[in-house]
C-alpha cells in the first residue's frame, strides 16, 4: 500500500499536530509497521535476503521484489550445476537469477564455491576410479573459481568461497567422517591449503566482492572457537577474507537432551560467536536463517508430522517468539551485521520438507500461500 507511507511518515514525524494520527495508543507503533515492507522496515540495520531456486525467483517474485534487499541463489550456483562435465560451464539459469536480482535492486550472494557436497565425480576422481593428485585437484579448484568469479564479476556483492569445513568438535572436515554424505574429499586430497587458496583465487578474479567464509551451528562453543582460529589464521596469512556467514538453521523449540545440537542454539550462544568474529574486524552475514517447528532428534512418527492446518496455535505463537528473540539481537549487533538471509521465501518452497521422509516443515515467515505469518508480525513489531 505504497499510497499511504507519505501519510505515515508525517504521522511518525508530527503525531501530536496531525489529526488521525493516533500516537499515544499503545499499539501505534504496530499499526504503521503493518504497512512496511520487510527491507523497509531494517532499513536502518541490515540488508534482508532471502534464498531462491530456478523456480522460486518467478513463482514467488512479488514476495521477494516487495520485502527482500538481498538474494542468494539455493542450487543455482554450487559446483555442480554451473561445471557438471569438467570445461563445460553452464551459466544460463544463475545469469536469469541475478539478473533478475539486480534489475529489482537487490544485492546478491553467490553460494558456494568450494564445499564438500553438490560436487560432480569427476572433480574428485579420474576416470579410472582413482582419486585425483593434490596438484589436480587444486589446479581444477582454481580453474573453477576463476572462470565462475569472472563471469560474475561486478555482478555478485558477496562469495560464500568456502563452505562448512569445520565440524562439531572443531576438527576440521575431513575425508574420514562417519557418513559419506559428511567427507570433504577437498581436505582428503589437499589437506587444509584448499582453503586459502580458494580465497586467494576468488579475490584475484573479482577484487571488489567480499569474499566470506560459511558455516553452521555456530552457537556450539567448540564450532565457533575453530571457526574464529582458522579465521584468524587465514587473516594473520593476509587471505583476502572479508566477512564471515552463519548460516542459522534453527529449531523452535531447542531439544533438551544436552547432546543434541540444537540443546546450545541460544542467542546467547549466537551473538557470542558474532562478536568473537566481528572483533577479527570482519563483516559478519547471517545466511541461512529457518526456524523448524519440529524438535532437534525427537523420534516423531508419520502421524505427528504437520501440515499448515493441524500446526497449533501455540506453537506458531513459540516460532514467531524465537523469530522476534534472534532479530532483536540481530538489531543490537547490526553495527556488525550487514545482512541477514532467510533459507527460502515462502513455506510451500523449504529444502526442510525436501527430505525423503515427506515430512512437511513450515519454516520461513511467509505461508504456503505467501502471506505473512506470527513469525513476521514478530520481527516487524519492535
Ligand atoms: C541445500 C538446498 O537448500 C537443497 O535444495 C539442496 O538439496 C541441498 O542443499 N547448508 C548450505 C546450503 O550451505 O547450500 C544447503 O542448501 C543447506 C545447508
Amino acid at each position: 500500500m505504497p499510497s499511504l507511507r507519505p501519510l505515515l511518515s508525517l504521522c511518525l514525524l508530527f503525531p501530536v499536530i496531525l489529526t488521525g494520527c493516533n500516537a499515544s495508543a499503545p499499539n501505534a507503533a504496530e499499526s504503521p509497521n503493518a504497512l512496511m515492507t520487510l527491507k523497509e522496515r531494517y532499513a536502518d540495520f541490515f540488508l534482508v535476503g532471502a534464498t531462491a531456486d530456478l523456480e522460486s525467483y518467478i513463482t514467488h517474485s512479488p514476495l521477494l521484489k516487495n520485502h527482500f534487499s538481498s538474494m542468494t541463489t539455493e542450487n543455482a550456483m554450487k559446483f555442480e550445476q554451473l561445471q557438471n562435465i569438467e570445461g563445460e560451464f553452464t551459466f544460463e539459469t544463475a545469469d536469469n537469477m541475478i539478473n533478475f536480482a539486480r534489475e529489482n535492486g537487490l544485492s546478491t550472494r553467490g553460494h558456494a564455491l568450494v564445499w564438500h557436497r553438490q560436487t560432480p565425480d569427476w572433480l574428485f576422481n579420474n576416470s579410472d576410479g582413482k582419486p585425483v593428485s593434490k596438484d589436480e585437484l587444486l589446479s581444477k579448484m582454481r580453474a573453477h573459481i576463476t572462470t565462475v568469479v569472472s563471469h560474475f564479476k561486478g555482478r555478485i556483492e558477496a562469495w560464500d568461497v568456502v563452505n562448512e569445513a569445520i565440524m562439531d568438535d572443531g576438527t576440521m572436515r575431513t575425508h574420514t567422517e562417519e557418513a559419506d554424505d559428511q567427507k570433504s574429499a577437498w581436505y582428503g586430497i589437499a589437506g587444509e591449503e584448499y582453503i586459502a587458496e580458494a580465497f586467494h583465487t576468488a579475490h584475484a578474479a573479482d577484487p571488489k566482492a567480499k569474499l566470506f567464509y560459511n558455516d553452521y551451528y555456530n552457537y556450539i562453543p567448540a564450532r565457533q572457537q575453530a571457526i574464529f582460529n582458522l579465521l584468524q589464521t587465514l587473516l594473520n596469512q593476509d587471505v583476502p577474507v572479508h566477512g564471515v556467514g552463519l548460516q542459522a538453521h534453527i529449531n523452535t523449540i531447542p531439544s533438551n537432551d544436552p547432546n543434541h545440537q540444537s540443546s546450545q542454539q541460544s542467542v546467547k550462544n549466537l551473538e557470542k560467536a558474532i562478536q568473537l568474529y566481528a572483533s577479527l574486524g570482519l563483516e559478519v552475514h547471517i545466511t541461512e536463517m529457518d526456524v523448524s517447528l519440529y524438535i532437534g532428534g525427537f523420534p516423531y512418527t508419520e502421524k505427528d508430522y504437520y501440515t499448515e492446518a493441524s500446526i497449533p496455535e501455540s506453537l506458531k505463537l513459540k516460532q514467531a517468539e524465537r523469530y522476534a528473540a534472534f532479530f532483536e539481537m540481530f538489531r543490537r549487533n547490526s553495527d556488525i551485521i550487514a545482512s541477514v538471509t532467510l533459507w527460502g521465501i515462502a513455506d510451500d518452497n523449504t529444502w526442510l520438507s525436501e527430505f525423503d521422509s515427506g515430512r512437511a516443515d513450515f519454516p520461513l515467515l511467509f505461508d504456503t500461500q505467501h502471506q505473512p505469518k506470527k513469525a513476521f508480525d514478530a520481527i516487524m513489531n519492535f
